[in-house]
């Protein structure tokens, strides 16, 4: 959602700013801009649409010398994605980018109106910058304008704002949006809202702190909270630029989706020992008092969340419910203290599943999170955390982020039943001998990918998709759908097998294209039942599963397996490729999907 960055140094700051937003245009994209301050002037430019309509609208600019500049990427909230409505926003004198959505800003904008202040965009930023210059015109310093602007902004925000009356600093404030600052023996500091932007250029890093703000100059920064300076806490940044980039691959989804296999042995490692699960993170004798589990999240973390609570339930026999985290926030829900309330989140920044998270500890129940981004403010707010090291994830259509949480969840769930006696040793024993298998079954099959590349072009039409599973197979299939709705564009749905003949399947005729999950280590008659239903109705199906099927319009054979865990990794591979073919098909933007964003920082 939106990124930011900043940057104050000797480094032509035009390209520094764009390569930076390059990093973060996975995070929106609906347009760009950048205001760079020189010589006490601001330069600005602004374009919509991708990054690279920016880039060609900067090609004669060059900075030259020391200076500072700020960027910005946009998914749009407040007002349509228009040059306008672009960041940075300018006021008189002033230059404003913010990440986040700000609550009170009508009332603002009405109290700024009256004040005879005209506003250029539908934005919730524009209040910003003319808050500050008109506090400023108040107070006539810079740093009380700013301190004041911030104390006046309800909701959530990351601001960088750079103004003519003070040419040498960027000023900064975070509150419920990621925020970071890096530095380096170049006396060179950078400002993101991803750490991504700050690989390979920082050595340092801090991570700012709700309701932090600030601002930074070439003689360092300043932080301040609650009108205090307070002292800065640095922590080096390590990290490889080369896990961010495409790697000979058409497309980030599609790296991603071959990495899995890799990404899933870090994932295990050191975790996964002959006999037991092993989870240095956490203190065992946190699940003493645990009653039953709780899961929070949204979009693809809650399918994983979803299968696990079939593992939770089965394996370390705990009753376990999840709830998406936009549901659970208002739904006033009854807590128990001696719940354990996991949250799983990709990029650990989800506006809901963070605010459901609050909930939790103000409730008093013991927090876990299940996350892929270290130092984000989910992991920063759980009691404790799993992480997922999955490495950057860019596509914005996630997949190996699922396939490294349903793996944590896995585990999890070994790790508690060995913890209750649930579970008999030689059980154990198998399932770790099963998690060990599961990198050879992600590795993708190069004439499995061709095949599914040729069958793709048979369902690019049609007026619907129904991805159909039993079990941890129906999450899954909620997840198939989802990849394929989100880069497709095409109407998808996962449903539980068994539910089709309760109304769905009156949609049933040729044009209606079933995806069948068939494993044959879970209730495969029961799913063959459900299909030879659909079939006989004349749905088209394509059935993905170990056992031939005759009744299949398209099948794609599986490899035989001994557990459900395997099936359902190899068929997670499956429906990604069959997404990601469909939609080169298509010529849709696979990594940039329309009206999406990676991280939704927003309600
Ligand atoms: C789908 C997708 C989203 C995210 C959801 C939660 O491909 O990526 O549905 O899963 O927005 O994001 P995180 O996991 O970062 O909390």
């Amino acid at each position: 959602m939106c990124g930011i960055v900043g940057y104050i140094g000797a480094n032509e700051i035009k390209s520094t700013l764009i390569e930076g937003l390059r990093d973060l245009e996975y995070r929106g994209y609906d347009s760009a801009g950048i205001a760079i301050l020189e010589d006490n002037s601001i330069k600005s430019f602004k374009a919509v649409g991708k990054l690279i309509n920016l880039e060609k609208r900067t090609k004669e600019f060059q900075s030259k010398g020391f200076g500072l500049g700020i960027g910005h990427t946009r998914w749009a909230t407040h007002g349509k994605p228009t040059e306008l409505n672009a960041h940075p926003h300018l006021g008189k004198f002033s230059y404003v980018v913010h990440n986040g959505i700000i609550e009170n800003y009508q009332e603002l904008k009405q109290s700024l109106q009256s004040n005879g202040i005209k506003f250029l965009s539908q934005t919730d930023t524009e209040v910003i910058v003319h808050l500050f210059e008109k506090n400023y015109k108040e107070f006539n310093d810079p740093m009380i304008a700013f301190e004041k602007t911030v104390q006046s902004l309800k909701g959530a925000y990351a601001i960088l704002l750079i103004s003519k009356v003070d040419p040498q600093k960027i000023y900064f404030a975070k509150s419920g949006s990621p925020m970071i600052v890096g530095t380096n023996k170049n006396n060179e500091i950078f400002f993101g809202s991803s750490d991504a932007v700050l690989i390979g250029k920082a050595n340092e890093v801090i991570y700012l702190e709700d309701e932090e703000y600030g601002y930074a100059s070439s003689e360092g920064i300043k932080l301040f909270k609650d009108q205090k300076e307070i002292g800065l806490n640095k922590k080096p940044l390590v990290g490889d630029k080369l896990s961010a980039q495409k790697g000979g691959y058409r497309f980030f989804m599609e790296k991603e989706i071959y990495e899995q296999s890799e990404v899933v042995v870090d994932t295990i490692l050191g975790r996964v020992l002959d006999d037991k699960i092993k989870f240095d993170e956490l203190d065992i004798s946190f699940l003493d008092d645990i009653e039953d589990i709780k899961i929070c999240a949204c979009g693809t973390s809650y399918h994983a969340g979803l299968s696990g609570t079939y593992l939770f339930e089965r394996v370390a026999k705990i009753r376990c419910d999840i709830e998406i985290a936009s549901e659970f926030r208002y739904k006033e829900p009854l807590l128990n203290k001696n719940t354990l309330f996991i949250v799983i989140t990709q990029s650990g920044e989800t506006a809901d599943t963070l605010e459901a998270l609050k909930m939790a500890k103000r409730a008093g129940l013991k927090t876990l999170a299940i996350c892929n981004v270290d130092n984000s403010s989910i992991v920063r707010l759980a009691d404790y955390t799993l992480l997922t090291r999955a490495g950057i994830e860019k596509g914005v259509a996630s997949t190996k982020a699922f396939a490294t949480q349903s793996m944590v969840l896995w585990m999890l769930a070994l790790y508690i039943a060995s913890h209750k006696n649930t579970i008999s040793k030689e059980l154990l024993k198998s399932e770790i001998e099963a998690i060990r298998h599961i990198p050879s079954v992600l590795v993708v099959n190069d004439k499995l990918h061709e095949k599914i590349k040729r069958l793709s072009k048979r369902y690019l039409h049609g007026h619907g998709f129904f991805f159909i599973g039993r079990d941890i197979f129906f999450p899954l299939a909620l997840e198939g759908a989802l990849k394929l709705k989100e880069i497709s564009y095409l109407h998808a749905e996962g449903y539980p097998a068994g539910e089709m003949k309760h109304g769905p399947i009156a949609l049933a005729d040729s044009e209606l294209f079933t995806i069948a999950l068939m494993p044959k280590t879970l209730l495969y008659d029961k799913i063959k039942s459900n299909v030879e239903e659909l079939s006989a109705r004349d749905a088209t199906i394509l059935a993905i599963s170990p056992i031939e099927f005759e009744l299949a319009d398209d099948f794609i054979k599986t490899n035989y397996s001994n557990h459900p865990m395997s099936e359902f990794f190899e068929m997670m591979v499956i429906t990604q490729l069959l997404a990601l073919e469909i939609s080169v098909r298509l010529d849709n933007d696979v990594d940039m999907p329309r009206n999406l964003a990676k991280s939704v920082t927003v309600e």
